[in-house]
């Protein structure tokens, strides 16, 4: 049992933590890291280049100086390297668009206890969400792999397969990792049509074109076109209940040849469901989200897998920034 102790400042501090949260949102929205780029500006040219009100960009300016995420000599503002690496929209590792995927999902979580009340969802899916929403889902998604795929790729040895089906790979990001790391595999990202043009612009910037290819479906409803010897399947179960659950494996599965491997990325929760944080939390967002999405724990998942008839079923030791893990299995 945890018997932590907490104290009043503390609980304090975890209460008004979207204080914070939002002020990053907000100098992502107004792009203020981008716009400040490599110089040292005034509070001033701030304001005239964003267009926004001096007074009011000189408090967002101080609050973000005092979050360390700027740097303040005399009265002028600047990167620092953290912020330039990964607020600028000029860097290769900016997560602008998974900070607004978050920004998008606040309004629901403020109404966290009417969700609990009802056990229903508050917001659309994010999956079948579009315009600027869906763009900062799908490349959110983009940012989040770009940082966790270099850690778990190496950890997963498919050497001696040759095509890689990604269910629910989004814009592809980890077709496009395991392909650099095998340089004979071939990939098909299968996801829904509207993903179609952020995964081939996202293949075509890594130039592999010639090796992943895109197949537009709903894993829910439609046949998965071809024959595999891997499957991946990152983030997607907890985006249904577990008959959705069931389904999507037996479905990849069918499309699988004998021997193949079976591989699941998720948010894993312990056994007793009660940690580690993120996935505890996680599940709470798909709570909000989707009608019956939730974190699963690492035996419902093997349990998952034994009921499409998996064998050698494994959690793979890997430790990422969220706590996400992977499950093998040979079918
Ligand atoms: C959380 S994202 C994960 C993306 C990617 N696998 C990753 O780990 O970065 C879930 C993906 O599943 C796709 N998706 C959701 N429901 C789907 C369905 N019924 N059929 C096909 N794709 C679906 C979404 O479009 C999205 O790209």
């Amino acid at each position: 049992m945890n018997n932590r102790k907490w104290h009043p400042g503390e609980l304090l501090e975890l209460s008004g933590y979207f204080w914070r949260t939002c002020t990053l949102h907000a100098a992502v929205k107004l792009d203020v890291f981008t716009r400040l780029g490599d110089e040292q500006l005034s509070a001033g040219a701030v304001a005239t280049r964003l267009e926004v009100a001096p007074d009011a960009v000189q408090r967002l300016l101080n609050a973000l100086t005092a979050m360390e995420l700027l740097a303040k000599a005399g009265d002028r503002y600047a990167n620092t390297p953290s912020s330039k690496a990964f607020l600028s929209k000029k860097s290769p590792q900016y997560l602008g668009n998974i900070i607004m995927h978050h920004h998008h999902l606040v309004a629901s979580w403020a109404q966290l206890d009417l969700s609990v009340r009802k056990g229903k969802p508050i917001r659309q899916r994010s999956s079948f969400s579009d315009g600027e929403w869906r763009e900062s889902f799908l490349m959110g998604m983009f940012n989040m792999a770009m940082n966790t795929a270099p850690m778990l790729i190496p950890e997963i040895d498919i050497s001696a397969r040759r095509h890689l089906l990604d269910l629910g790979g989004g814009p592809g990001t980890y077709a496009i990792h395991f392909c650099r790391h095998n340089p004979d595999l071939k990939a098909t990202v299968f996801d829904l049509p509207a993903t179609q043009p952020f995964a081939e612009k996202t293949i075509k910037r890594f130039e592999l074109s010639d090796r992943i290819d895109f197949q537009a479906g709903n894993y829910l409803k439609d046949e998965i076109q071809g024959h595999y010897d891997a499957v991946w399947l990152s983030h997607i179960l907890h985006g249904e209940g577990p008959d959705g659950c069931r389904q999507i494996i037996q479905k990849a599965v069918a499309a699988l040849e004998p021997g193949s491997i079976i591989i699941i990325h998720e948010f894993i929760l312990n056994n007793t469901m009660d940690g580690p944080l993120f996935p505890a939390l996680f599940s709470l967002n798909m709570l909000l989200g989707t009608d019956a999405g939730q974190a699963y724990s690492e035996q419902q998942l093997m349990d998952m897998l034994t009921s499409a008839g998996a064998k050698q079923i494994q959690r793979v030791p890997v430790q990422t920034p969220n706590d996400s893990g992977i499950i093998t299995a040979i079918v």
